[in-house]
């Protein structure tokens, strides 16, 4: 059998048939029928105030920090262990990141380290609920409202996740989505920026539409458009939302066949990897999660690679993650660590992920037969 990649995009519903009807719809620049399609979608799927396709997940990071108004001598806590996107959105701004560890069992940033974090120029709190694990929200609520600080999900990774019956992007003043190719849902690259507070509303539509009050106008609430804020080109074209809107259509079909192989790892790793080789996935009680990944969490580097070398033999792709952020060139240069992040470098050392996606039998077992075959020895 051919290599069991870690990802393949993969057409899930009809797609193909609203690229061609955007294209016959006769507009395929940004928000046409299929973005609005898109955002009417999201807005109930989620429970969202206001859903607003993105280019990227990183294009929503940095609308919300522009609409947090972040600048120079403000702080942000955020986890180290993400992906840049999430510093460099504060960065752009011109405010610092201060990264802080990980909860060992989660992954997520915990209560705890943030509550140590906090200083006078602490403006924002950026959560990221890693593998689709929602983040423990009351508890970083709390914090944040007894400080005055504003909670941004950056929930990548997150769509279709809930923590106690509540929708991930829901849980903070506004969330980021990604729709990148390696994500659950996707649509090439893409994103979304979700609104829960209604103050930030107006202001979200000005920025992605280069700073203009484009929308406002189509909307007929003014009688021409001009230049009102600072903004950029946030907004996808028209074939990137048809495709999403394919997609979307179909994700609770699409979670449920993702759900059923994470489950089909699961169970067959309780039984064939020794706790003291491999730890697996924890998932709280008070979350549901949408089996954007599966990882396998080794006590050393040397043993996670000896593990990706043994599955690439049998032609199996298995990818580490994040690099953390505050021992790299930029985390250094641009924001700082607070207090030791022994968490974050242990996970990143010994963190494998496992091909993931809506794959067949055959591949699923190839890659369980692997993992089984690396433990016997
Ligand atoms: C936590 C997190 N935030 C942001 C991003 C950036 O997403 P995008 O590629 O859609 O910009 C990623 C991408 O993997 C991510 O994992």
């Amino acid at each position: 059998m051919a290599t069991v990649p870690f990802n393949k995009p993969k057409v899930q519903g009809r797609e193909i048939d609203y690229i061609r009807e955007a294209i016959e719809l006769g507009q395929i620049s940004g928000d046409g029928a299929f973005t609005k399609r898109c955002h009417a979608k999201l807005e109930e799927m989620l429970g969202v105030r206001k859903a607003l396709l993105t280019h990227s997940c990183t294009a929503a990071l940095e609308m919300a920090a522009i609409l947090l108004d972040l600048e120079a001598g403000d702080e942000v806590i955020m986890p180290s262990f993400t992906f840049v996107s999430t510093a460099n959105a504060v960065c752009l701004r011109g405010a610092t990141p201060v990264f802080v560890d990980i909860d060992p069992n989660t992954l997520n940033i915990s209560p705890e380290v943030i509550e140590a974090a906090i200083t006078e120029k602490t403006v924002a709190i950026f959560v990221v609920h890693y593998a689709g694990v929602v983040c423990d929200m009351d508890a970083i609520n709390a914090i944040a409202d007894r400080h005055g600080l504003k909670v941004v999900e950056d929930a990548a990774q997150a769509l279709g996740s809930t923590y106690r019956g509540r929708n991930a992007g829901t849980l903070g003043v506004m969330s980021a989505f990604s729709f990148h190719e390696t994500k659950n849902i996707i649509s090439g690259e893409g994103g979304a920026l979700c609104i829960n507070d209604p103050q930030y509303c107006e202001r979200a539509e000005i920025l992605r539409e280069k700073g203009t009050n484009r929308s406002l106008f189509f909307r007929g609430a003014v009688d021409k458009y001009s230049w009102v804020d600072i903004g950029s080109s946030y907004l996808p074209g028209e074939i990137i939302s048809a495709f999403l809107y394919g997609q979307l259509e179909v994700a609770d079909t699409v979670r449920e066949g993702r759900l059923a192989v994470w489950h089909r790892y699961n169970d067959a790793f309780k039984v064939c990897v020794p706790e003291d080789r491999a730890r697996l996935p924890f998932i709280p009680p008070e979350c549901e999660h949408n089996a954007h990944m599966y990882y396998l969490l080794f006590p050393e580097l040397e043993a996670r690679e000896a593990f990706r070398e043994y599955l690439k033999s049998r032609d199996v792709m298995a990818p580490f993650h994040y690099v953390p952020l505050h021992s790299s060139i930029g985390g250094k240069k641009f924001g700082r660590a607070a207090g030791e992040l022994k968490t974050t470098d242990a996970v990143s050392d010994g963190l494998v992920r496992l091909p993931m996606y809506t794959m067949d039998g055959h591949e699923c077992d190839k890659v369980i037969e692997a993992v089984e075959a690396y433990f016997q020895t």
